[in-house]
């Protein structure tokens, strides 16, 4: 199939777009740069040997993606990453955010409707689980209000997505919850770039173990978990990818609406993963801790079994390759694309 990735130049859009190019398919990328830098496309070529066509359009610009979709009448599906993703920054600008996702989205949605593409794999997060009324968290877990205004750009798309498939059958509509992605390509050639002081652990942790910042702040050690801190369900970025490679196949079939968590259902502390990264790759990581995170929860991981059962798709990876990859990753790239 021939795919168009809004937002592909981003952490998870390239590693799917070298995923994508596996599987045999091609893309289109879209993508205005804000939060990303056209090397990772370089290197997205690199890896997947292909010369990927890219547009630096703003989703929001409808005679930009009205031009991509006349010039590629070929495309089968929209893969859309696109969107502002930072949960601090989302409580202090909330007007940006809600009009670069929502409105984004919209006039995506409106573009595609009118060249006849009806098919897309949208980026969700289990954020809009809220605080979960049940864990291991299945697909059938009611949604809760979000704590912040990027979570409720997710619920919101997912709300508005589910209401444009009731009013129109023919459209098919993915939507992947992911859980917590970290790790990168086995290559080290791309990963995640955070810009400024990284707000996840992960690139925290790697920023740290790469001599960036003299220690991890643990946000807090008195929750309810095994070790008093948080447990998530993290997930290599790889196995990710994959996830929407294999959600082509819901939407080969015509699927309608359907939902997908992205996760491993194991779930780890801050300190396992501290310990793991430690172990794996030789290097020390001090820490202190600190108070707890607003807006946080103790435990989040999911129930991956509705995409094993319908997609066939299950995460390949453990913990221990998803540190090795991210310190790879960090270690060979240690101002991320800035300085290469
Ligand atoms: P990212 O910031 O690396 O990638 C997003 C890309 O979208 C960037 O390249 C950015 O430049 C681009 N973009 C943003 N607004 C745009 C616009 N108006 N027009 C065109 N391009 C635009 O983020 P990511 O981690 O790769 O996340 C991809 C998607 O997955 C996002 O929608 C994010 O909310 C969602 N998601 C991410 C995580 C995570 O932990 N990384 C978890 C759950 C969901
Ligand atoms: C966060 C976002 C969520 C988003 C997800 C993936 C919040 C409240 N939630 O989830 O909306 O979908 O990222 O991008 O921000 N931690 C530390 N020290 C740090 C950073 C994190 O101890 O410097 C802890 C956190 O308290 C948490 C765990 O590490 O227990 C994971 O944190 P993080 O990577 O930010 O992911 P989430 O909180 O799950």
């Amino acid at each position: 199939m021939k795919i168009l990735v809004t937002g592909g130049a981003g952490y998870i859009g390239s590693h799917t777009l070298v995923e994508l190019y596996k599987a045999g398919h091609t893309a289109v990328v879209v993508d205005n740069l804000c939060n990303s830098s056209s090397e990772s496309l370089k290197r997205v070529r690199m890896l997947t040997n292909s010369d990927i066509p890219f547009y630096q359009v703003d989703i929001r610009d409808s005679k930009g993606l009205d031009r991509v979709l006349e010039e590629n009448a070929d495309i089968d599906c929209c893969i859309h990453f696109a969107g502002l993703k930072a949960v601090g920054e989302s409580v202090a600008k909330p007007l940006e955010y809600y009009e670069n996702n929502i409105n984004g989205t919209l006039v995506l949605l409106d573009c595609m409707r009118r060249h006849d593409v009806r098919n897309i794999i949208f980026s969700s997060s289990a954020t809009v689980y809220g605080n979960p009324a049940v864990i291991p968290i299945t697909e059938e877990c009611p949604k809760r209000p979000c704590t912040n205004p990027y979570g409720q750009t997710k619920s919101m798309l997912e709300q508005i997505l589910t209401d444009l498939h009731t009013a129109d059958a023919r459209w098919n509509i993915v939507l992947l919850r992911y859980f917590n992605p970290i790790g990168a390509h086995e290559s080290g050639l791309i990963g995640e770039n955070p810009n400024g002081i990284p707000n996840n652990l992960m690139p925290y942790v790697t920023q740290v173990a790469v001599g960036r910042r003299p220690e991890l702040g643990v946000f807090g050690n008195d929750y309810d978990t095994p070790d008093g801190t948080g447990v998530r369900d993290y997930i290599h970025v790889v196995d990710l990818a994959r996830g929407h490679v294999s959600a082509l196949s819901a939407i080969r079939r015509e699927c309608g609406l359907v939902i997908y968590n992205l996760g491993t259902g194991n779930g780890y502390s801050v300190l396992d993963i501290v310990k793991t990264f430690e172990k794996v790759n030789g290097v020390k990581i001090p820490y202190s801790i600190k108070p707890r995170r607003p807006g946080d929860i103790a435990t989040c991981y999911s129930d991956p079994s509705k995409a094993f059962r319908e997609l066939g798709w299950k995460a390949q990876y453990g913990i221990e390759e998803m540190c090795r990859d991210s310190w790879n990753w960090q270690k060979k790239n240690p101002d991320g694309y800035a300085l290469n």
